[in-house]
């Protein structure tokens, strides 16, 4: 692939602080990060409904659905998650210049690749949310069978059975899914934004 050159960066008029200023709220990302079956999705879900209900511009960004087709040229290997990863960091930048909370839900299991995509933001913008759950649990859920098939070897280098996942070095947000429910998870999540003044 060739790179383009020639190329040069155009400042829009309206910028993000005037956007906020519209929307009377913040905007970051919440970077969900956890294992296959820890409730990611369901939890920026919840989150991003509850937002919703407040009047907040919010958006949701789901491994699966992304995989579906923007990122459908990409499989599992470290290569391919690392820039399925780097072009996600890429699309929520872009959301939280639109002034919008936005939350992302994808295994992420590289710490070096979440701490690329943080760069990518300003200070406060970028909220990793480590959604705790262990292993044996997460294999008990299996909602989708896939640990299952894992263990059958149907599925290679599946996160947590024989691919790694790198567990948060300092998230900003735990949320141990094991322990609390649905609810608590996103008042744990909202409360962080309110505290933060995001929101
Ligand atoms: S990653 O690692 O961040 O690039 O993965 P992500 O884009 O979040 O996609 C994870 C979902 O893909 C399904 N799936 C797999 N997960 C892990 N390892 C392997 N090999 C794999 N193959 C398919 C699985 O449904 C994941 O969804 P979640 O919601 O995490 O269960």
């Amino acid at each position: 692939m060739t790179k383009a050159t020639n190329i040069t960066w155009h400042a829009t008029t309206i910028t993000k602080s005037e956007r906020r200023i519209q929307n009377a709220h913040g905007s970051c990302v919440l970077w969900f990060t956890g294992l296959s079956g820890s409730g990611k999705s369901t939890i920026a879900n919840a989150v991003s409904v509850e937002l919703y209900k407040n009047g907040i511009n919010e958006y949701v960004l789901d491994g699966d659905n992304i995989r579906h087709g923007l990122n459908k040229d990409l499989g599992f290997s470290d290569e391919d998650r690392t820039e399925n990863i780097r072009r996600i960091g890429e699309v929520a930048k872009l959301f939280v210049d639109s002034g919008k909370v936005v939350t992302t839900a994808f295994i992420s299991p590289f710490q070096s690749d979440r701490n690329q995509v943080r760069e990518l933001f300003d200070e406060h913008e970028f909220i990793e949310v480590f959604v705790d759950c262990p292993l044996e649990e997460c294999e008990n859920r299996d909602t989708k069978q896939l640990y299952a098939k894992a263990r059958r070897g149907e599925i290679k280098g599946f996160t947590g059975i024989d691919s790694p996942y790198e567990a948060p070095e300092n998230p900003e947000i735990t949320v141990r899914t094991k322990d609390i429910s649905v609810e608590e998870a996103v008042d744990q999540v909202l409360q962080y934004l309110r505290e933060k003044q995001i929101i």
